[in-house]
């Protein structure tokens, strides 16, 4: 620690330590295939080590970051080891960590366009140029109605579009008097849980989710939900939103949005699209497909922090009317009142999602756009989909092993023939090791293991030692299970 006095850290110490940590981020990301990829420790383990006083006296910043080597490191999953496989992939790359940095360094608020103008005009630059990015429709775009926002989390997303999908439904009336328990939500049962978080935050009621049943494929049956929003009609309920998903959590699976967003457009219902992890792939023309329909919703998301390497967190969510987004969100009090804002020139994001207060997080999704290219991404997307299809291919070619749903993309559902407990005591043995990082769901009421390519650096020789280790685990508890 350096002598001054007045405990803050110099401009000098900063570059020392600065350099530092940028060196410790970069030898992390060399060593981080010698940790076990799910954490060990025990429950408390971490805090057990942890002083019970905080210190009376700053303390040198190198014993700080001996600690995160020393304490921390046992205690973390390592969601960048190109040996995560589990649930979807929260990939990040050295542009998106120093955008990151340099939005920390900058330390702005750009909850008004006054309050950093550049906060503002570079999201929404970046987010229009990611409509044409994936193909989207351009009604997204700021030159049309709608607009894009970067929000926390595809969370937050559906629940701001179904508080705009509230509001349209009752001309903005259950802003002023709440809701009267009338008011009734679409999605399928393989929606991801978010959707049910926000029916209850936004007051519906969760017994006013309709969960629609899926076909073979675990896609969103058009025909089950045309007959659920009748029944909800005849019983005087109010049917205001539909949250289709591209890529639902569990399988991947693909709602058929034309369809859906025709029954929505016949029956005045808000669309919106959930395309989290999945959205990405649309940086590549082949995978558009499964955006057919997408004039036809309300509002999108997909998350860069999932699979386009940019760290969490950060969410695009695009309407098509941001004048309902506004509307339903925009509180003014005395002290936001600016010129700039009255002028009707400016975008003030505040009025866009939940909190006031929002950092630079369009500055890591630039950083990430312009170093790697388009081509770049697209280069990247197209290999995890090339590897993930191998391992299925490799699921197919073995008679101990099925697939248990399509897999479209990056994602592969499989099970060993054994039967639910062996599967899941081979998942635990495959994650125990250390090696690897699977994680399950269920499908069919059946456990499944899922298989997820997505890290910035997994490769096609940790693929196949994954593939392997998995078939010796299996072969192991086979024998085990003869004895
Ligand atoms: C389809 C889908 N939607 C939403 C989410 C939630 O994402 P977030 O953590 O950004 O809220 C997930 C997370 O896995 C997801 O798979």
């Amino acid at each position: 620690m350096s002598d001054n006095k007045n405990f803050h850290m110099t401009p000098d110490d900063f570059r020392k330590y600065g350099r530092a940590v940028v060196d410790w981020i970069a030898d992390y990301y060399e060593r981080i295939e010698s940790f076990p990829v799910l954490s060990q420790v025990k429950p408390g383990q971490t805090r057990g080590l942890l002083p019970s006083e905080p210190p009376a006296l700053g303390e040198a910043f190198e014993s700080i970051l001996k600690d995160v080597d020393n304490l921390i490191i046992p205690g973390l999953t390592h969601w960048q080891s190109p040996n995560f496989f589990a649930f979807f992939p929260a990939n990040a790359s050295g542009p998106a960590i120093l955008g990151e940095l340099l939005s920390a360094g900058l330390g702005i608020q750009g909850m008004l366009w006054s309050t950093s103008p550049a906060c503002t005009e570079l999201e929404t630059h970046v987010l229009d140029w990611l409509v044409d990015m994936l193909g989207l429709p351009t009604k997204f775009k700021s030159d049309a109605a709608g607009g894009g926002v970067i929000q926390d989390s595809a969370s937050s997303a559906s629940l701001c579009a179904l508080l705009a999908a509230r509001e349209r439904a009752t001309e903005y009336g259950s802003n002023q008097q709440g809701c009267d328990g009338r008011l009734v939500a679409y999605a399928s049962t393989q929606t991801h849980s978010s959707v049910e978080k926000a029916v209850k935050i936004a007051g519906l009621g969760s017994q006013n989710l309709r969960l629609i049943r899926v076909d073979d494929r675990f896609a969103l049956r058009p025909d089950d939900l045309v007959k659920q929003i009748k029944q909800d009609r005849q019983d005087g309920l109010i049917p205001c939103f539909v949250c289709a998903t591209v890529g639902t959590t569990s399988s991947n699976a693909m709602d058929p949005l034309s369809e859906i967003g025709g029954i929505c457009r016949e029956e005045g219902l808000w669309l919106h699209v959930d395309g989290a992890m999945s959205g990405t792939a649309a940086l590549c023309p082949e995978y558009r497909y499964m955006h057919d329909g997408m004039e036809l919703a309300d509002s999108y998301c997909f998350n860069p922090h999932k699979w386009m390497f940019t760290n969490f967190d950060c969410d695009c969510f695009y309407v098509a009317d941001r004048e309902i987004l506004i509307k339903t969100l925009s509180v003014l009090p005395e002290y936001l009142r600016n010129k700039a804002t009255e002028s009707g020139a400016v975008i003030d994001y505040r009025d866009w999602h939940i909190p006031l207060g929002r950092r630079f997080r369009s500055l890591k999704l630039w950083f990430v756009i312009r170093y790697y290219g388009v081509e770049g991404l697209r280069y990247h997307i197209r290999r995890h989909v090339e590897l993930a299809q191998n391992f299925a291919r490799w699921i197919g070619e073995t008679d101990r092993f099925e697939l248990v749903a399509p897999a479209p993309l990056n994602l592969v559902c499989f099970r060993h023939l054994g039967g639910d407990t062996f599967n899941q005591q081979l998942l635990d043995r495959l994650n125990q090791s250390g090696n690897i990082y699977l994680t399950h769901t269920t499908l069919n009421n059946k456990y499944v293991l899922r298989f997820c390519v997505g890290q910035t650096h997994t490769e096609e020789h940790h693929v196949y030692q994954a593939w392997r280790q998995i078939q010796e685990t299996a072969k192991e508890l086979e024998k085990s299970d003869l004895r």
